[in-house]
């Protein structure tokens, strides 16, 4: 495969940070467009990648990035707005990819991968209302595109594990709304392998591919399995919706908003692929046992062959 030019929003997130050096790895220069860089130099410092401050949201400014660029790809996206009308979900999701696809419009750029969810259209949530919209955008405009739908998305730096993990560290009982929806975790490294053979093979153009690991899992025993992992014996409480709703409502008060009411909405539906793509793909799926433990400390064998390697 010939080395391409590619341009990456919202690539200093935890996809980004995965799926850069993957790419980089191919050969690639890749150039991701970050309204702070000084947040994430990390990135910066690899051969061929460079990181640049930029208004994501200005067509001009895009166009001038993306000029000379084989390939976008976008992966901004937002679980939580600030206020609650929807409005931040449409200009990160819908408007940033019409902005997008008329800068690679005016800057010759032919091929996007975009970065959506599973189950985008569905029920009433912003979330998933807004990701739908930014989809039919991508596939009714003249570019190459691919689209992409994962699960939630498990590894190194997650906002699933490693966000309960921290909670369990703090929390003896903890409360639950949607305890009952199903995930379908799939693995950061597949998911950027996914887009890098997307790269890679023409006739994965004009396809969306579902992206979901090899266990559907109950978003409760997620919470379980990951108190396992740190060492922590807890309990989870299932809320029923009534009370689940009232947490959600309340949880948009907290600090981060760890639950919106958006969320809520968006939760009630399984997020589990209708189709294989990581196997559409040629990729093995890479199972959460097989990774996290280590990654959560809770896996002691490892963590004593790991000081016995460190000396
Ligand atoms: N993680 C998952 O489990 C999961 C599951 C399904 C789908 N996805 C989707 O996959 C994509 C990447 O996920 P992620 O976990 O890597 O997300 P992330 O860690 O939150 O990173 C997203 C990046 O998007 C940029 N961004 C955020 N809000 C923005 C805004 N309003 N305007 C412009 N840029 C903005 C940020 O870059 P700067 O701050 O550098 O500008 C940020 O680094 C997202 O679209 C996400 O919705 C993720």
């Amino acid at each position: 495969m010939r080395p391409q030019k590619i341009v990456v929003l919202g690539g200093t997130g935890f996809v980004g940070r995965h799926l850069v050096p993957r790419l980089q790895r191919d050969g690639h220069a890749i150039r991701v467009l970050t309204r702070n860089r000084d947040l994430h130099r990390g990135l910066g410092v690899l051969p061929r990648v460079a990181l640049v401050n930029a208004d994501v949201h200005d067509r001009s400014t895009l166009a001038r990035e993306l000029a000379g660029a084989d390939a976008a790809i976008n992966l901004v996206g937002i679980l939580n707005e600030r206020g609650n009308d929807g409005a931040g979900f449409r200009k990160a999701h819908v408007e940033l990819t019409r902005t997008l696809l008329d800068a690679c419009a005016g800057s010759g750029v032919r091929r996007l991968l975009q970065m959506s969810a599973l189950r985008a259209g569905e029920g009433t949530s912003h979330y998933l209302q807004t990701r739908a919209q930014a989809e039919a955008l991508v596939r009714s405009s003249p570019l190459a595109w691919t689209i992409f739908r994962p699960s939630v998305i498990f590894g190194d730096g997650d906002g699933l594990f490693f966000r309960f993990a921290a909670l369990l560290r703090v929390v003896p009982i903890l409360p639950l709304a949607r305890a009952h929806a199903r995930f379908q975790p799939v693995y950061v490294g597949d998911v950027a392998e996914a887009f890098a053979r997307a790269l890679a093979h023409p006739h994965t153009q004009g396809r969306c591919y579902e992206l979901g690991g090899p266990r559907v899992i109950e978003l409760a025993e997620i919470v379980r399995w990951t108190a396992r992992m740190i060492g922590k014996r807890r309990v989870v409480l299932p809320l029923p919706d009534a009370l689940g709703r009232v947490q959600a409502l309340v949880g948009e008060w907290l600090p981060g908003k760890p639950i919106s009411r958006d969320n809520f909405r968006s939760l009630q539906f399984d997020s589990v692929a209708r189709d294989d793509g990581l196997a559409a793909l040629g990729i093995v799926a890479t199972p959460m046992e097989a990774i996290m433990p280590r990654l959560l400390g809770g896996d002691s064998h490892q963590r004593a062959l790991d000081r016995f390697r460190r000396g």
